[in-house]
């Protein structure tokens, strides 16, 4: 299994401070938000990694990552998505040639967490594998919905639902085989103008093929200003 880093977007709810440099490389805690996504792939044993980027800074990021080598990779790739507010689907769409068959496991570049997806990745075989997690303010994200009957069964996500049916957020974690480029290749741009990645998933859901688990630890993005300033001050405690 390979790694894929989603860096792109715009991260205008971050400015004036994405003004300065991509949003990926601001400071959470004591080290550029895009560590903590290389370290939990690394740590869980996946040591080839493709960064897609966008945005007028996009070059802040080479001097910084260089090779990947001080972190533990082996491998490390740079893919540029043209249209930064593309979506999410559609940076994932820029690692088809760097997958190469293999599967992928796909982590947004503004999320932080600290658990352990080793075995996940092990165990790993095809379709899709989404992590969740239950949070105060589902509304703000892609949710699960389960099956009245059996509670173990998602039905479908929304994204960001006025009245969430679950409390159980999608988090910005996902595994995908090969098939997710076919996928996203049917998709149509959502009303925001975006491809979306719970349309991904939920494509998946309709063939039968996701499967999901409880994310297990400390996960939060910190693409705003709420949210990356209470992933600095856990990061920061942790330290203690
Ligand atoms: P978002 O936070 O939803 O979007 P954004 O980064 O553009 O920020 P804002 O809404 O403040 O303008 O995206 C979550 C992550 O997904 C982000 O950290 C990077 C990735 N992403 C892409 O790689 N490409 C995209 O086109 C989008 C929208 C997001």
């Amino acid at each position: 299994m390979k790694g894929v880093i989603l860096a792109g977007g715009l991260g205008t709810r971050l400015y004036p401070l994405t003004h300065v440099t991509n949003k990926h490389l601001l400071p959470v805690y004591n080290k550029p938000m895009i560590f903590y996504p290389i370290e939990t792939l690394v740590k869980a044993g996946i040591d080839q990694v493709l960064i897609v980027t966008s945005g007028p800074h996009v070059g802040h990021f080479l001097g910084i990552l260089k090779n990947g080598k001080e972190f533990g990779l082996k491998h490390l790739e740079y893919a540029y998505q043209e249209k930064p507010d593309g979506g999410i689907a559609d940076a994932l769409s820029l690692a088809e040639s760097f997958a190469d068959n293999d599967s992928l496991a796909v982590i947004l570049g503004d999320n932080t967490t600290d658990a352990d997806i080793s075995d996940s990745v092990k165990s790993f075989k095809e379709g899709a594998l989404i992590f969740i997690k239950e949070v105060r303010d589902p509304k703000r994200f892609g949710v699960a919905v389960f099956n009245k009957n059996d509670p173990q069964k998602i039905i479908a996500i929304e994204e960001k639902p006025k009245e969430p049916k679950s409390k159980f957020a999608v988090t910005g974690l996902y595994f995908y085989d090969n098939e997710v480029f076919k996928i996203i290749k049917n998709l149509k741009p959502s009303q925001r103008g975006e491809l979306e990645i719970s349309d991904v998933n939920n494509e998946y859901i309709r063939k039968g093929k996701l499967r999901w688990a409880k994310l297990d630890g400390y996960w939060s993005d910190a693409g705003t200003f709420k949210s990356l300033y209470s992933a600095s001050e856990y990061w920061a405690r942790r330290d203690r």
